[in-house]
């Protein structure tokens, strides 16, 4: 444990570079893996959790090697061609790493005890492990379905059409990384759109995904079986979910201005910014382009005083990530800011939805929550100020730590998280970047 103490931060300003997108890290290596001939990878996220899918790929056999540069370079087996590993997988924190390996071992007849931390074991896997079922691999979970659990993937992997019922990017990715090993069209159907990461990069890889929007607002992805993915150059951009700390920050902070330069806006992940639109910020989005299928353009931000409003539960799947940071936002909005269709924020890294609202209350905020609602009532103007002054759980939870961060460099008093040590897991770096910009921090 690794106590952090954040103070109360003059205006923030500047340039910054925040790391790699986490999702289309994993989906990068894994995806390199499976591919035939060298994958070579710019910008990846040198953050635990995605070093642990590196391990998890090398352990099935692919050949990986970070250059002194900070290149990654794949040399994948192709399709199907994953290895039996000697030993156990450890996915440290990771729940994307864990899913989405769940999905691509399913189509290999090959046998894999997946193993995490405290909180990634206590997170729900029957949601891979039914579709995968159907795809043909067996499973030995720890009770409720979780891990530690073996797999055995399937001897003939079957095509399967399945409809998401909760929406999910990992489960979808997890049914579609098992489906490139089987035979005809793997077909899923979502609801609600999730971030399509997966599909646009297996398009880049040489792989053939179809989707059809469908009525209501849902959509359908058709993969088909057995393609030859073949190596490529990756770039990764900016994480939008790491980026979004210094939105927030810069948006409670008077004085403040900063742009966040190369982010990722894929529009299915950038709803943290239409959000923060909804509450007045001041935010413009420079110079967007496109690589490999991704919207990439740099964010700016200035300091303008928030207001509270109502964030539908539509926008969830495209700011899951994103709500405890946008729970901080709020604290410092004029009036109430009213969170809908939180009900996944239950079985994140943490129970978001608990802890933040435990924490917030610690620092003198005043919150209402439901099941899967959250009532924030904003202070409105940082003269009067959150008082802070408390010390806040991070609970394994990387997002839970770097929002308490955030709410500290704006309160009166300084907020203290018991770990820092998760930050690591998603943004190695997070307090040399923030200090850039003008943050203060304090170790004891
Ligand atoms: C992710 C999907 C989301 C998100 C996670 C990354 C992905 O999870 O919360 O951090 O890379 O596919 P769910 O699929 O559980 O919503």
């Amino acid at each position: 444990m690794t106590k952090l103490t954040v103070l109360r931060a003059d205006p923030l300003t500047g340039h910054v570079q925040v790391p790699g997108d986490k999702s289309i890290s994993h989906r990068a290596l894994m995806l390199g893996a499976v591919a035939l001939g060298e994958t070579r990878i710019t910008g990846l996220l040198e953050g635990e959790d995605v070093l642990a899918t590196a391990d998890a790929m090398r352990a099935m056999g692919a050949k990986i090697v970070r250059e002194d540069n900070g290149e990654w370079r794949i040399n994948g087996l192709g399709v199907g061609g994953l290895l039996q590993p000697h030993n156990d997988i450890d996915m440290g924190n990771s729940g994307t790493a864990a899913r989405l390996l769940m999905g691509l071992v399913a189509g290999h007849n090959i046998t894999v005890t997946f193993k995490g931390d405290a909180s990634l074991s206590s997170r729900p896997m029957m949601r891979v492990i039914e579709p995968l079922t159907q795809v043909g691999a067996r499973f030995d979970a720890a009770e409720g379905g979780r891990l530690p659990l073996t797999e055995t993937g399937a001897q003939m992997p079957m095509p399967i059409t399945y409809e998401l019922p909760v929406a999910s990017a990992q489960v979808k990715s997890a049914v579609l990384f098992a489906g490139l090993n089987a035979p005809g069209e793997t077909v899923v159907i979502e609801p609600k759109p999730t971030r399509d990461h997966s599909e646009k990069m297996l398009n880049h890889f040489g792989g053939d995904v179809r989707v059809d929007e469908l009525p209501g607002g849902a959509r359908r992805i058709t993969l088909k079986g057995r393609p030859d993915l073949q190596g490529r150059d990756v770039i990764v951009p900016a994480d939008i979910s790491s980026a979004a700390f210094a939105l927030v920050a810069a948006s409670i902070i008077p004085g403040s201005d900063v742009t966040v330069t190369n982010v990722g806006l894929n529009p299915l992940r950038a709803g943290v910014i239409n959000t923060l639109k909804d509450m007045g910020a001041d935010i413009e989005m420079i110079g967007q382009t496109t690589s490999a299928g991704e919207d990439v353009g740099d964010v700016r931000v200035r300091f303008c005083g928030l207001k509270g409003c109502t964030v539908p539960a539509s926008r969830a799947p495209a700011q899951i990530d994103e709500y405890p940071v946008l729970f901080v936002a709020a604290a410092y909005a004029q009036g109430q800011t009213r969170f809908e269709g939180l009900e996944e924020l239950r079985v994140k890294e943490s129970d978001r939805l608990s802890v933040m609202a435990k924490g917030l209350t610690a620092c003198g905020v005043v919150v209402e929550q439901g099941e899967d609602w959250l009532v924030v009532h904003g202070i409105g103007g940082t003269d009067v100020g959150i008082p802070g002054g408390a010390t806040v759980a991070s609970s394994l939870d990387h997002r839970i730590a770097m929002s308490f961060l955030v709410l500290g460099m704006a309160s009166k008093h300084p907020v203290t998280i018991d770990d820092a040590s998760p930050i690591d897991t998603s943004f190695p770096g997070f307090c040399r970047v923030m200090t850039g910009l003008g943050a203060k921090f304090k170790t004891d």
